[in-house]
């Protein structure tokens, strides 16, 4: 009896603290730089968007059409990305919730990124893809990598902000489709985040960092970066 006492009041403690978490919501864009009072007119931005007058909203905030039509896989990675996000879909607002469109050409490659704020869970609806996620810093010091060979059918999940990658290893077109758990899950593409940020990351410091030549880094950082995303 005591032990079921015990086990309630674990519960409530539980629900309370979801609850009590419950109240900040997480951010829904890079950043959301307070405005002291005295400029809130200068404010333009909330964390996420400014709702519709809900008398003005219509289905068309909540439709989109065209994920039928295949992104254009012709750049240098062989992949294209096209996001169903808040940004296109404004019903989204709020709802944690977002889609994607992956065309990979044979041997494309969505390079290896990260989502800051969404998990995603991926379908493979043509083709085979190569696709892994490798874990943060371990105790050991190691990253380990999950990787697994997807068929038609087959679905993955690449958890929030883990690096990921997807490679269609076969001679045919593939095509994925992924939910992810954010409006704005949003993405960051290594190679294009460190070799191509603006202004460039100071040469030194990626020298040290991957322990190569500088001239090494000074060719990565002369490269074109495609943004498969759109
Ligand atoms: C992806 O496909 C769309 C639609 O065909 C195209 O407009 C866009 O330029 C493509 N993006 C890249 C990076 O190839
Ligand atoms: C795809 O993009 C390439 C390179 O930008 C372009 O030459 C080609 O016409 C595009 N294909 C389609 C179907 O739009």
């Amino acid at each position: 009896m005591q032990g079921v006492h015990f086990l309630l009041s674990l519960l409530v403690l539980g629900l309370a603290s979801s609850f009590a978490s419950a109240y900040d919501p997480s951010p829904l864009q890079d950043f959301c730089v307070a405005v002291k009072d005295s400029e809130i007119k200068s404010a333009l931005f909330v964390n996420g968007k400014f709702c519709k007058d809900p008398k003005d909203v219509t289905a068309n905030d909540f439709f989109f059409s065209g994920l039928d039509k295949p992104g254009n896989t012709s750049n240098r990675v062989g992949s294209n990305v096209t996001q169903l996000n808040v940004d296109k879909i404004p019903g989204l607002n709020t709802l944690g919730i977002s889609l994607a469109r992956i065309d990979y050409a044979p041997y494309g490659l969505n390079p290896p990124h990260t989502h800051p704020r969404g998990t995603e869970i991926l379908v493979v609806v043509e083709g085979t893809l190569e696709v892994g996620f490798v874990t943060s810093n371990q105790q050991d010091g190691s990253n380990k990598l999950f990787t697994k060979i997807l068929n038609k059918g087959d679905v993955f999940v690449f958890p929030v902000g883990l690096i990921h990658f997807q490679f269609n290893r076969g001679y045919t077109n593939a095509v994925a489709f992924a939910g992810l758990s954010s409006q704005n899950a949003g993405v960051i593409t290594i190679a294009n985040a460190v070799f191509d940020s603006d202004p460039r990351i100071n040469p030194d410091v990626l020298t040290k960092a991957f322990q190569v030549d500088k001239n090494i880094i000074d060719y990565l950082q002369k490269q074109f970066w495609v943004d498969n995303n759109n």
